[in-house]
């Protein structure tokens, strides 16, 4: 009888280490932050356990923390004061992120600061681009055949002037990647440009390349408001029942000019992952985003399981194919795994 030798060896756990494929590291680990005015503001994000709104001040003393962990990266959303029709605090000079990030790379140089680059919180209708007309009223549960149909259209090519402002104003911050996530088509092409004739070419664009239409993003549209007040985000955001079209989308992103391109959601995303790792041979960063972290918490509550289940999935992300990760759970993962 052929015997599986490797099985047997595999009693012994310091082998078991030997011979596993994937190592999940503190570095592979990006850390979101919602950031907020004012001055000393921790305040707890209900749709998000472990997660707060943070004032500057308190970022700085939070990131002073997850650094001695060994993260080496975070990724910036910013809480505005105003919302617009237009989204203009977004590329506001003194905006949030933006002084955000110069305090942040006063005090940390190395550090790698990465910036949402989106309008959907920045609006007051929610949505990720400039929209024309007024939009009628949003049924929950009703399909719409198109955003036409509800009363507005996303003006795809003025909203990308928009972002170019918005990354040059995140770039003048110190940023050292600007990721857009609006999923307008050419909106790294356009940020591209607009980084480079003012002098930025060594600024990087991680680019939401792959971003699916998901229920997962609950949560965190609760945190920043950010949900459309009508119609949806299928017109923009991609169809799940897709996944050619996804490696398309990514394949214009790196042609436009994007470094690193981005899978997201993650967890029912993996094949995504997979793909997009196997096709173009670029970093590939996934959004293990709100939902997947929620749903798990919700689950795990009070039983003791919760660092099995996200060593678990983040590990299985990295399997798929994923450079690095995109987490809530960074700083406790970090903590895990030191
Ligand atoms: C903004 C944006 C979203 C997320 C990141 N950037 C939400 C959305 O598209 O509505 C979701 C992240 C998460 O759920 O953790 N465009």
């Amino acid at each position: 009888m052929p015997v599986n030798r490797l099985r047997r060896l595999r009693r012994n756990s310091a082998i078991r280490d030997w011979v596993s494929e994937t190592v999940l590291r503190p570095k592979d680990l990006i850390l979101p932050y919602f950031v907020i005015d004012g001055k000393g503001v921790d305040r707890p994000i209900k749709s998000l356990p472990e997660v707060s709104h943070l004032s500057i001040d308190k970022l700085l003393k939070e990131i002073a923390k997850v650094e001695k962990r060994g993260i080496r990266s975070i990724l910036l959303f910013g809480v505005p004061k105003k919302k617009d029709k237009i989204g203009s605090e977004a590329y506001n000079k003194d905006g949030i992120v933006q002084r955000a990030t110069k305090a942040i790379k006063k005090e940390f140089e190395d550090l790698v600061v990465i910036t949402d680059v989106c309008l959907c919180s920045y609006t007051s209708h929610g949505h990720c681009g400039i929209i024309k007309g007024q939009g009628t009223p949003y049924h929950k549960g009703t399909e719409q055949a198109s955003d036409k149909r509800q009363g507005y259209i996303i003006d795809n090519d003025k909203t990308l002037k928009i972002l170019a402002k918005i990354a040059l104003s995140h770039a003048e911050a110190g940023a050292d990647l600007v990721a857009p996530s609006a999923m307008m088509d050419g909106q790294v092409m356009s940020i591209r440009e607009g980084l480079d004739k003012n002098g930025f070419k060594d600024i990087g664009i991680m680019a939401y390349a792959a971003k699916y239409a998901s229920n997962f993003y609950g949560p965190f549209r609760e945190a920043l408001d950010s949900g459309p007040h009508f119609g949806d985000r299928k017109t923009y955001q991609m169809d799940f029942r897709n996944s050619d079209q996804a490696l398309r989308e990514i394949g214009h992103d790196i042609e436009e000019g994007a470094d690193i391109v981005m899978v997201k959601p993650a967890l029912s995303y993996l094949d995504i992952i997979y793909r997009a790792k196997e096709k173009f041979n670029v970093p590939v960063a996934a959004y293990n985003v709100s939902g997947e972290y929620a749903m798990v918490k919700a689950y795990s509550q009070g039983q003791g399981i919760e660092k099995e289940l996200a060593l678990e999935i983040l590990t299985s992300i990295k399997r798929a194919g994923a450079d690095f990760i995109i987490t809530y759970w960074a700083k406790e993962a970090a903590g895990w795994l030191n």
